[in-house]
């Protein structure tokens, strides 16, 4: 698709809306009724996960149709456009190759060229680089500034600079270094920055300060925070920089704010933020899990790659759920996708899931410079499972939204614990649940059996109707490893990559979140100038909010 102004120009979609029309009200139920090997028809098994997306309002022919409009949107050749190393983060000139990353470690890998220079080399350098440094970590023969050995890691970064990193950490830190102690600070809310620091020792505790440019507020913040804190507690001023590693692209500022050379770690222009833990930002996970252990995430996401570049788009995952995701967004005008990982350890899938979509896909500008007339990105949400069912199941089941949802959970706990059978159970009755809902009939006759008098019954019955017809996208995976979650997240960039082409949008760059930086640095100044004003420089609404603040502040 290279002239089309709108993907919904291509024959497909005009197809798809017809379509749709004639589908929109059919039962997933029914559907199964119709052909016991629906199951088999709408999953594919990748190894050891398996993606069940059947109780989806689809048909063959909604698939076919769907099927055509990637081919028609031209996927394919997006999609080896990105592996190459072409420049399709085409705002900022650069390529996007954290796929490069998972190939690093094979064999006879081909060279990708990005400015001159090959991508794959480049990042080969950094992993060997962090895997020198986790090794003298880990050994302890890199050690604080009074010679102890560390044991506590505070990574201080935010959005892609920490989620990516928690993710991997609070998913696997089960397998991980257990003489190490892994935090996050991201905030720079000052009472959560000492909450987090009275924990630590400060002769044992190395800072991993990540930040891609280097200029992040927040991230500075913390920086210096972290500094006068150890200070304050008793190390000397010149020996403060043996408690700092830095990830960053931007190498020169990181020097100048005091790293010492073999504590700076890159990350490549060619490596998106919210992708960090595919160069410099893997430096903490990979504290925790060792070097073997954090190339086996790279090559679970490696298997993804090779899939998503190869399989025929029927039977290649990413492809499958991007375009179920635009059949419910722009078909079905779906407002939110959501998350629900069973597993505890993955409670950080739904935030990382989040800026990857919100962040690429929350465009409304198209490649070609204009306004699109259909919806881009969806609201993503989500939480534990388990909660959830507890706290917004019920919108989910009774609520006037159709809102898509992703199920996860495992058939084995990461350390053979037993019962996690009741997490298939829920994660598997909810589904059923919500796309066979509970019919007026089936709860008359459910309350009658409880003795329940006919006026009783007739009163309430309505209100404990289920529409069903809601629905979901199961995953099983056999076990949560390094790399099952290598191959798990990769799955996720590509459904999103899909989701992007699909849009005809670029999703790799973020403009959208730089006025509001610049917008905080302004009111700063006046929030914390001392002499009083009451007519701050700011707009109404926001000087009136300084004024109050102020008055709080002072009691006034
Ligand atoms: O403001 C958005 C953003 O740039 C994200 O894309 C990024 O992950 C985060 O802020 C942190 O940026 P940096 O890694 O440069 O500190």
């Amino acid at each position: 698709m290279t002239n089309s102004f709108s993907p919904y120009d291509l024959p497909a979609e005009k197809q798809l809306a017809q379509h749709f029309n004639k589908i929109k009200n059919i039962k997933i139920k029914d559907l199964f009724e119709k052909d016991h090997k629906r199951f088999e028809k709408f999953s594919i098994k990748n190894g050891d996960i398996f993606t069940d997306y059947s109780k989806n309002i689809i048909t063959e022919k909604t698939l076919e149709l769907l099927l055509e409009f990637a081919e028609q949107s031209g996927l394919k050749q997006a999609i080896e456009d990105m592996f190459c190393g072409k420049k399709i983060n085409a705002t900022e000139q650069r390529a996007v190759l954290h796929t490069a990353a998972r190939s690093v470690f094979k064999k006879n890998n081909n060279p990708i060229v990005s400015d001159g220079a090959d991508a794959t080399e480049k990042l080969r350098k950094v992993f060997e680089k962090i895997a020198v440094f986790t090794k003298k970590i880990t050994a302890g023969t890199k050690k604080g500034s009074t010679g102890k050995n560390f044991t506590h890691v505070i990574n201080i970064g935010i959005g892609g600079s920490e989620l990516g990193p928690k993710l991997l950490v609070s998913a696997l830190k089960t397998f991980g270094n257990k003489n190490l102690t892994i935090k996050f600070i991201s905030s720079p809310d000052p009472s959560h920055a000492k909450q987090i620091l009275k924990q630590a020792n400060p002769e044992t505790t190395l800072f991993i300060i990540v930040s891609k440019s280097f200029t992040t507020k927040e991230t500075l913040t913390n920086y210096k925070t972290a500094r006068k804190w150890l200070v304050d507690s008793g190390i000397k001023k010149e020996n403060v920089k043996k408690h700092f590693a830095a990830v960053s692209e931007n190498q020169k500022e990181a020097l100048n704010a005091g790293i010492l050379p073999d504590y700076l770690f890159k990350t490549e222009n060619f490596i998106n933020g919210r992708c960090g833990v595919w160069s410099g930002a893997g430096l903490t996970p990979s504290l925790l899990l060792g070097n073997d252990l954090f190339a086996d995430f790279l090559s679970g996401a490696y298997e993804t790659d090779i899939n998503f570049k190869s399989q025929p788009f029927e039977k290649n995952l990413p492809v499958i759920l991007g375009l179920i995701d635009i059949w419910h967004r722009n078909f079905f005008k779906a407002q939110t996708w959501a998350i629900f990982p069973y597993e505890q350890a993955l409670s950080m899938l739904p935030f990382y899931v989040a800026q990857l979509c919100m962040e690429s896909n929350g465009k409304s500008i198209n490649k070609q410079g204009k306004k699109i007339n259909y919806a881009s990105a969806p609201i993503v949400w989500g939480m534990p499972a388990p909660n959830a069912q507890h706290s917004c199941f019920q919108l989910l089941h009774q609520g006037t939204n159709l809102a898509p949802i992703d199920l996860l959970s495992p058939a084995l706990a990461q350390n053979g614990e037993k019962n996690v059978e009741v997490l298939a159970a829920n994660h598997f009755a909810q589904a059923e649940v919500l796309m066979n809902g509970e019919t007026n009939a089936e709860i008359h006759n459910k309350l009658k059996k409880t003795g329940a008098s006919e006026n009783f019954i007739n009163k309430t019955a309505a209100h404990m109707i289920l529409q069903g017809n809601r629905p979901s996208i199961s995953f099983i995976y056999k076990k949560l490893t390094p790399k099952l979650l290598g191959k798990l997240i990769a799955i996720y960039e590509h459904r999103i990559f899909v989701q992007g082409i699909l849009w005809n949008i670029f999703s790799f760059d973020q403009w959208g979140v730089e006025a509001g930086k610049r917008m905080a640095d302004k009111i700063l100044s006046e929030l914390t100038e001392t002499k009083k004003k009451n007519n701050p420089k700011s707009v109404d609404s926001t000087a009136g909010l300084i004024n109050i603040f102020k008055q709080f502040q002072t009691g006034d």
